[in-house]
């Protein structure tokens, strides 16, 4: 069911394509709702100096809303060299205000970590649908240590551990039952005794962010968007975006 909250962008371009323009006694409350809107502070104006802790608070309201098994998926999108794009969703395992920075894991030889690992910049986007926000992220990335990739993937459950151990991530396979019977193998494995350890193909990745946009739809298509860059010394600079 839909949030009451929550409404179909289209069907406000589509108000706006097929009324007729307001008649005179119908502008008063048009203008009401207008201002109104000046009322809500989902992004604070002036906005904040830095956004990472904005940031976060939207990504732990998302968490705590329940509404989503993913709360933390988001789309990454990464690039070739030549700059030839490709997305995918992975989960954003931290959100770290003070690095900052924005933490997810794959394996470093999957297609996206190819990209990175060839040109390491990315571009991250969050939908909550049920706030009616909107975050999107780009900047450097890095891989975190390996220290800190073994302790996240002792964390994980055993079967996603096993999994990460017996996938080439991207790589084509000659069949769906020839990845099973690895992971068999793998499993076989860890049942003698041996420990499970992180395979040197997998681990996370730091994406430190120089540009944060976060959106918060609004009506009559006058969302409400800020954006804000940070310069190579780290400070950073908020602007007001028209919707
Ligand atoms: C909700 C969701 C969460 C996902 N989380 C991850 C993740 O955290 N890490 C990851 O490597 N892949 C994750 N995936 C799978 C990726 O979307 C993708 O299929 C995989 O990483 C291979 O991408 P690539 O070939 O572009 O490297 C997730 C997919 C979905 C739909």
């Amino acid at each position: 069911m839909r949030h009451p909250t929550e409404t179909n962008h289209d069907e406000t371009a589509h108000d706006e394509t097929t009324q007729n323009e307001a008649a005179p006694n119908e502008t008063g409350p048009i203008i009401a709702a207008l201002t109104s809107m000046l009322a809500c502070n989902d992004l604070p104006d002036p906005a904040p100096a830095d956004p990472m802790p904005l940031l976060l608070a939207w990504f732990e309201d998302a968490r705590k809303s329940e509404r989503y098994e993913d709360f933390n998926a988001m789309t990454l999108a990464t690039a070739t060299p030549d700059g030839l794009p490709s997305a995918r969703v992975v989960l954003c395992k931290a959100i770290e205000p003070e690095t900052p920075a924005l933490v997810f894991y794959t394996s470093y030889t999957s297609r996206k970590g190819e990209e990175l690992e060839a040109n390491p910049h990315a571009a991250a986007v969050f939908h909550w649908p049920h706030a009616r926000r909107q975050a999107r992220i780009e900047g450097r990335v890095r891989r975190t240590t390996a220290q800190e990739s073994d302790a996240y993937f002792k964390t994980r459950p055993l079967l996603s551990r096993i999994g990460a151990a017996a996938s080439r991530q991207s790589a084509a396979i000659a069949s769906r039952r020839e990845l099973i019977a690895e992971a068999v193998r793998t499993a076989r494995r860890t049942m003698t005794g041996q420990q499970l350890k992180r395979p040197d193909n997998w681990g996370g990745y730091r994406i430190i962010p120089d540009r944060v946009e976060l959106w918060s739809a609004r009506t009559g298509r006058l969302h409400d968007r800020v954006l804000w860059t940070r310069s190579p010394e780290g400070t950073w600079s908020a602007r007001r975006l028209s919707a």
